[in-house]
């Protein structure tokens, strides 16, 4: 459609549509037009980062979590969850196999576990900064104060993973207990770029009540926030959460926002999410192919691997694993891309250098 095709072009150049624009776009966008978009903000993302690939070592350290989010499989109210934490031996194990596969990010993940208070997050920070000083480290734990992403941040913390999940308050109440709201969830993430995290927002792609003008308010608020990173995968339910029943997300959804974000934010670091190769054996490539430049292969330990369950059926195998990078990298050489080594920092951001002195580079 004529009316599609001038919005993509308008986009790509002007790097923003209105709230009804962005609206019509996600309804009317059919088959023809959509290999278009996906091919303008594939050629976006070439023109900024080539054809290379970030890798992300992810490392889900605990799955215990004081919030009950009604859509996660580790939220509070699941008895069946077998709980644990990794020490911080075990975290650090981590990093040293990470490093030797050539990962230079590793990303802490957990729920929001009280057990790893202010201080025991930041020494974590520390020790790993100081043994791998050509390394990023990115944070994703969250909602905090301000006086603890700092304190996290001053430790040597690079980078803030915070899903903001959905810019529409009343969406939002319908996919959290009233405990949480989006205005705190906004102030962390406006607080985390005060700070000088390079910040990832994002949300669920065909979460439960997800409307076209919520996804139209998400991209506003991306376009508004200015993140170095947007997650987006495709909600995909747990058979013990309150959304159990709901339709799981699609791969032409998660794809279409996918490049929506690469034409409108052309810089931001995208990854080609878990949840998206888990709805599709080849949902990661074609996340590259529709403008995603960020893959983070899991570095956790395999006896807890299976035990970080968001959604039913999270792969933790084959490509997915950091220890089968070497598939990794043939997936990505097989649709012409190639995995980087290196921190890959949001293009132009300040990278304070840690401990110079023992810099290996
Ligand atoms: N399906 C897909 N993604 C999920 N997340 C949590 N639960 C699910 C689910 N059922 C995502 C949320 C959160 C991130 C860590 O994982 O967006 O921010």
């Amino acid at each position: 459609m004529e009316k599609v095709r001038e919005l993509i072009d308008r986009l790509e150049s002007q790097r923003i549509l209105t709230k009804e624009e962005f609206c019509f776009l996600i309804e009317s966008i059919e088959p023809e037009d959509r290999v278009y978009l996906y091919e303008r903000a594939r050629s976006q993302a070439r023109a900024v980062y080539g054809n290379a690939i970030y890798v992300r070592g992810l490392i889900e350290f605990t799955n215990f979590c004081r919030n009950d989010c009604y859509y996660c499989g580790i939220r509070r109210g699941n008895r069946q969850a077998s709980r644990y934490r990794l020490t911080r031996e075990e975290i650090l194990e981590c990093c040293k196999e990470g490093y030797a596969l050539g990962f230079r990010t590793f990303v802490l993940q957990g729920g929001e576990d009280p057990w790893f208070d202010d201080d025991k997050i930041a020494g974590l920070v520390r020790e790993i900064k100081e043994a791998y000083p050509d390394c990023a480290v990115t944070l994703s734990v969250g909602e905090h104060s301000y006086e603890t992403y700092k304190k996290w941040f001053d430790a040597g913390a690079d980078r803030y993973l915070l899903r903001h999940e959905t810019a529409n308050p009343e969406h939002y109440a319908k996919l959290h207990p009233s405990a949480m709201s989006l205005a705190h969830r906004m102030q962390c993430l406006r607080n985390l770029k005060a700070i000088g995290y390079q910040t990832g927002c994002g949300i669920m792609a065909g979460s439960p009540w997800q409307t076209s003008e919520n996804l139209a308010e998400d991209l506003l608020f991306m376009r508004d926030l200015e993140p170095e990173m947007v997650g987006i995968g495709p909600f995909i339910p747990h058979h013990e959460t309150p959304f159990k029943d709901k339709a799981p997300g699609t791969l032409e959804l998660t794809l279409l926002l996918l490049s929506i974000v690469r034409l409108m934010l052309p810089r931001v670091l995208l990854p080609a999410t878990t949840a998206l190769g888990t709805i599709d054996p080849i949902g990661r490539e074609q996340g590259v192919l529709a403008g995603a430049n960020v893959v983070m292969p899991n570095l956790s330990p395999l006896n807890v691997r299976k035990k970080y369950m968001l959604y039913d059926n999270k792969i933790s195998t084959g490509a997915e694993a950091a220890s089968n990078i070497a598939e990794l990298r043939q997936r990505m050489e097989a649709i012409g891309y190639e995995v980087a080594v290196g921190r890959g920092d949001y293009p132009g951001s300040k990278v304070i250098p840690s401990a110079p002195s023992t810099s290996r580079s």
